[in-house]
């Protein structure tokens, strides 16, 4: 059966599609009600490190200053079997099976929007990935929280990068993936800071501490990693991703995360932890977390789904057919896949396994 997640996965993809139709219809209202991970955090943090061990892969752009400036909604397909490969939902027709040009290809398309400034953009960027290495998962990278602004950005980037994180995380069936990295005080964490505004009690919030191998000597994590010093109803992940010399080695992800995982088992520190450390564990983890939230919203979503095909319905009408304008067109398909996604939510609830699988 098709999982519960690549379902949302092509509702998300058909909400975006539709782009600037969204403002008319319902569809705004459903990409809002659609579960996702959101990663925040401070800039250098890890967030990028850390999609990229989830993912297996190095496709993220790098440097310093904001990379990030418009929120990469990132799935993550599982395939038996054949080669891994990404696709953009703006480059429909083309499969990119180089990871380098597909870290180019965000960086180009962040600067299609932002026009080269340093100016950030909420419009978001869809990257799929399929592979037989990944579990079923839909992340969001966005940019990382700043303090201060750099050499041609607007003083208000500090908090336009804020509201913008604000405005995806505030969302109650947005999942905050909170990055805080080990060698800093937690008290200071920005993502810690920002999740707790929005989520005091900390019922969507996963707390991943990175930089464990980072940290002063003689000082350790575990109070955090127990869940001590800051509690969250989930318990704390910890990893240890690249350093930026292993990034200039081109240490590749494959050893990384065996080194990652001998790092947890063979620590006296982090022995009786590691079992639940780590990002193999974090994906996998998430990815079970993700389905079950979407299990528990189904009824709420397929009414909204309802009600997003009876509006598009009227939207058609209203421009009239034969529809021969593109927009049309566009609505039109929209359309078509929230009706196959009622039918296979139906499906799933009555336990009945549907024909057409995509
Ligand atoms: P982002 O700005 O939050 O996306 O942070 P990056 O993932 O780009 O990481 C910033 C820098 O910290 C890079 O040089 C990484 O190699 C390094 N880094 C990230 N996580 C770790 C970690 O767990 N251990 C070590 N040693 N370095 C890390
Ligand atoms: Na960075
Ligand atoms: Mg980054």
């Amino acid at each position: 059966m098709e999982s519960l997640i690549s379902l949302v996965n092509r509702l998300q993809r058909a909400c975006t599609a539709l782009g600037d139709h969204g403002e008319e219809s319902a569809l705004p209202t459903l990409w809002d009600s659609l579960p996702a991970i959101a990663v925040v955090g401070g800039q250098s943090s890890g967030k990028s490190s850390v999609l990229e061990s989830i993912v297996g892969k190095d496709f993220l752009p790098r440097g310093s200053g904001i990379v990030t400036r418009r929120p990469l909604v990132l799935q993550l397909h599982r395939i038996d079997e054949g080669r891994e490969y990404a696709e953009f939902l703006h480059l429909p027709r083309k499969k990119f099976t180089d990871f380098a040009l597909v870290r180019k290809e965000i960086q180009d398309e962040t600067d299609r929007e932002t026009g080269r400034t340093k100016q950030i953009s909420s419009v978001p960027i869809h990257l799929s990935i399929y592979s037989p290495n990944v579990v079923n998962l839909t992340l969001i990278d966005l940019p990382g929280l700043t303090k201060v602004a750099v050499e041609g950005q607007p003083d208000s980037i500090v908090a336009d990068i804020e509201n913008m994180v604000r405005s995806f995380i505030e969302k109650p069936n947005c999942i905050i993936l909170a990055i805080s990295p080990a060698n800093q005080d937690l008290a200071t964490s920005d993502a810690i800071k920002i999740a707790r505004e929005v989520d005091p009690k900390g019922e969507r919030t996963f707390g991943v501490l990175t930089k464990i191998d980072l940290m002063d000597k003689g000082t350790d994590a575990v109070d955090i990693l127990e869940g001590k010093s800051y509690r969250l109803q989930y318990p704390w992940v910890g990893v240890v991703n690249r350093s930026q010399a292993d990034i200039n080695k081109n240490v590749d992800m494959i050893a990384a995360r065996r080194r990652e995982r001998e790092y947890f088992a063979t620590s006296p520190d982090y022995k009786h932890l590691a079992q639940r450390m780590g990002s193999e564990y974090l994906g996998k983890m998430l990815s079970k977390h993700l389905e079950s939230v979407i299990k528990s919203r189904i009824p709420g979503l397929q009414s909204l789904v309802g009600k997003t095909i009876a509006e598009l319905e009227a939207e058609l009408s209203r421009l009239g057919k034969p529809v021969a304008a593109d927009a049309g067109g566009k609505l039109y398909m929209i359309m078509e896949i929230c009706r196959g996604f009622d039918q296979i939510y139906k499906e799933h609830l009555d336990g009945v396994r549907p024909g057409g699988e995509r």
